[in-house]
């Protein structure tokens, strides 16, 4: 068995992404970080095949094409370029991008399914399990509310069996603990290693892989009521997509050095059903599966409701494709979860990319062009070496190891903070060399040393930055004067002083602009705005801002005449010929009263009572159906889709009532 460290060929994966939404951050960060592995095996010298795509097949698919009144393949073909274009922009270099609709993926999913069937390792029974009927779904056990309710839709779950097929799972319990046991690297980080162990010594059972109650997918061959079940489906891309059965193909080349990246919630899938099913199939298992943690936003969850999604077509127009990149990789230690703030990003992008990297360059360059002419010094200078440039020297050849080492365990984030140190090192080395007196007491050999010896870190780290940030290290090599592409550099030919000709020096933008704290805090505050409003004209709440103009204007003592007050609901009643309205019976703290209220249509009473909802205390009293109504309940109104909706004001159940508004 091949281990981490092979060299002979690198295949890396990342999860196939479902299309039944657009892009977000994790989706981003799972992609950047193999770009950046990719592009660093490339550098390396290893033959390497990049692999992204996405999962189209599926319920998630199927009903979200449904909501918007598609057919699945429909929304496919408009979803994915969302994909596509994202990773365009991330400048993501993959070598293939694999849709589960494709030709060539279908035929292995069948041939799998049909090899698996001849072996005894599929074979069909009867699955049973709680079933909701409105969402017609299986809900699994964790996840039935009390008295067997659905947790999406809160109804009643029927016990339903129906015919499926079975994959053999628990056949191979055994078989995955020995390979565990002797591979102790194929599962990372540490802590999921442990996790995938304990789970599978805990027992495992056999795995439903077959639907019929799903139009979307790919048919069981010889049995097409039946759809093959979306993961193993989708687990199968990353053999598809190499040609697995072909002889001679890139499957027989790459298989072998197979590297999965995912996040760690779909570790399972790719760390036990994966592997057991390769094992069936006989294939080699992976080589190693590596499951990173997950993006929180600003300490929330990242939900559409909260409206704290963070769009990553947004991060890189506003920060450039790089900073974000960067901050991505640097931030979070690789394989822990970690917390998105855009402040935590502008902090990072001035700190490291602006003071440290873009520095570095900038003042080097300067340097060059004020006392050199632009022209780099001969290699000749380096000759009259001393201790601080010998340990810099040091340095830049450590720095390329360890990265390659971090790098080859996925410790990303380490990767980039060696580079840092050497980028620090190199700012410290001009504190300390002084150049700018060198020049002016005439020391000319020993400026050209120290310029020489600047000019070489900064070779060096555009070779090593380009994985991360290829943009930049573009830029880096072309303001050095260096020929050809930064990406065609190798580290095997890397020398220290090995360039032949004379070069000058081609000083350019900065590289990272230093972002102004109070401007950049203005900015965000009237985006976050923005985002709000749309927010709620999206959920049907029209914030009204544009609309506001056509009431006039008011006065604050205007306003201070209503008097708002917090009311608990006790009861709603129904009234008697009248289905619009609801007699509702409020507690006010100091009173109880009544009010009447057109409502009935949005809401049950169960709804309602126990509800805090805001209500104009001092309207005039009126009677509807011999009812007197004492007050008046706020609600935002709109139509959607030509049908009124309405949204109480309420205030959090802990607030008490009576409570004025102001
Ligand atoms: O699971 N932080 O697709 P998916 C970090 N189609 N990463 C996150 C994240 C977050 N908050 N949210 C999502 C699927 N991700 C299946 C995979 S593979 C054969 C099939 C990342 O569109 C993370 O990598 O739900 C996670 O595994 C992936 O997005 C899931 O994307």
């Amino acid at each position: 068995m091949m281990t981490g460290k092979n060299r002979d060929g690198f295949y890396l994966t990342t999860p196939i992404y479902y299309v039944n939404d657009v892009p977000h951050i994790g989706h981003a960060y799972t992609t950047i970080a193999c770009d950046a592995l990719a592009r660093w095996h490339r550098m390396r010298g290893d033959v390497t095949y990049f692999l992204t795509g996405v999962d189209e097949h599926g319920q998630k698919i199927q009903q979200a094409a449904e909501r918007r009144g598609m057919t699945p393949i429909e929304l496919c073909d408009e979803v994915v370029v969302n994909f596509k274009k994202l990773w365009d922009v991330l400048e993501i270099s993959t070598d293939d991008f694999i849709r589960t609709t494709e030709d060539r993926h279908i035929e292995v999913v069948r041939h799998f399914f049909k090899t698996l069937v001849e072996r005894g390792d599929i074979y069909k029974g009867l699955y049973e399990g709680w079933y909701c009927v409105p969402c017609e779904t299986y809900v699994p056990d964790g996840q039935i509310a009390d008295g067997n309710i659905c947790p999406d839709c809160k109804r009643p779950l029927t016990k339903m069996s129906e015919e499926s097929y079975f994959f053999r799972l628990s056949k191979y319990q055994d078989d995955l603990i020995k390979h565990y046991e002797q591979h102790q690297d194929a599962i990372m980080p540490r802590a999921r290693y442990n996790e995938v162990m304990s789970f599978i010594r805990g027992g495992l059972q056999d795995l439903s892989v077959s639907r019929t109650t799903l139009k979307w997918g790919i048919p069981v061959p010889g049995d097409e009521r039946h759809v093959i079940y979306v993961w193993l489906d989708a687990l199968i891309n990353y053999i598809s997509a190499v040609n697995y059965p072909v002889p001679g193909g890139r499957w027989e080349t790459h298989w072998p050095n197979v590297r999965h990246m995912v996040g760690k919630d779909i570790i399972r899938f790719h760390a036990v059903i994966w592997p057991a099913i390769l094992i069936a199939m006989g294939v080699n298992v992976p080589l190693r599966v590596f499951a990173h943690g997950w993006w929180t936003v600003e300490g929330e969850k990242m939900s559409k409701s909260k409206g704290n999604v963070v769009d990553p077509f947004e991060m890189a127009a506003i920060y450039g494709k790089d900073a974000f990149r960067y901050f991505l990789l640097r931030e979070v230690p690789f394989g822990n979860d970690g917390d998105f703030s855009e402040l935590g990003m502008v902090q990072r992008i001035n700190s490291d990319l602006a003071n440290d990297l873009g520095n570095l360059l900038n003042r080097t360059l300067q340097m060059i062009e004020k006392y050199r002419d632009g022209q780099i010094p001969g290699d000749s200078s380096l000759d009259g070496r001393n201790d601080v440039d010998e340990s810099l020297r040091a340095l830049a050849g450590k720095t390329l190891a360890d990265m390659d080492g971090e790098m080859d365990d996925f410790a990303v984030d380490s990767s980039l903070k060696t580079f840092m140190a050497l980028i620090r090192a190199g700012n410290k080395y001009i504190d300390e060399t002084q150049p700018w007196k060198l020049g002016r007491e005439g020391s000319g050999g020993r400026l050209d040393t120290v310029l020489r010896t600047l000019w070489e870190i900064l070779r060096l780290s555009a070779i090593l930055v380009y994985p991360y940030m290829p943009s930049t290290a573009g830029k880096m090599w072309a303001q050095l004067g260096l020929d050809g592409e930064v990406s065609e550099a190798r580290h095997s030919t890397w020398q220290w002083g090995k360039t032949s000709r004379e070069i000058k020096v081609n000083r350019g933008d900065v590289l990272f602009p230093r972002i102004d704290l109070a401007e950049w805090k203005k900015e965000k505050v009237s985006r976050d705005a923005a985002r709000m409003a749309a927010l709620s004209l999206e959920k049907g709440t029209p914030a009204g801002v544009s609309e506001s103009g056509k009431f006039g204007q008011i006065s604050i003592d205007d306003f201070k005449r209503l008097e708002i007050r917090v009311a608990r609901i006790e009861a709603a009643e129904t009234v008697e010929r009248a289905d619009k309205l609801y007699k509702l019976h409020l507690d006010l703290g100091f009173e109880r009263r009544v009010i009447v209220s057109s409502i009935r249509e949005f809401y049950k009473p169960e709804d309602l009572v126990g509800k805090k909802i805001l209500v104009l205390c001092n309207l005039k009293p009126a009677k509807f159906r011999g009812i007197e109504s004492r007050g008046m309940l706020l609600a935002a109104e709109t139509t959607r889709d030509g049908r009124e909706l309405i949204s109480l004001a309420v205030v959090d159940d802990d607030f008490p009532a009576g409570s004025l508004v102001s």
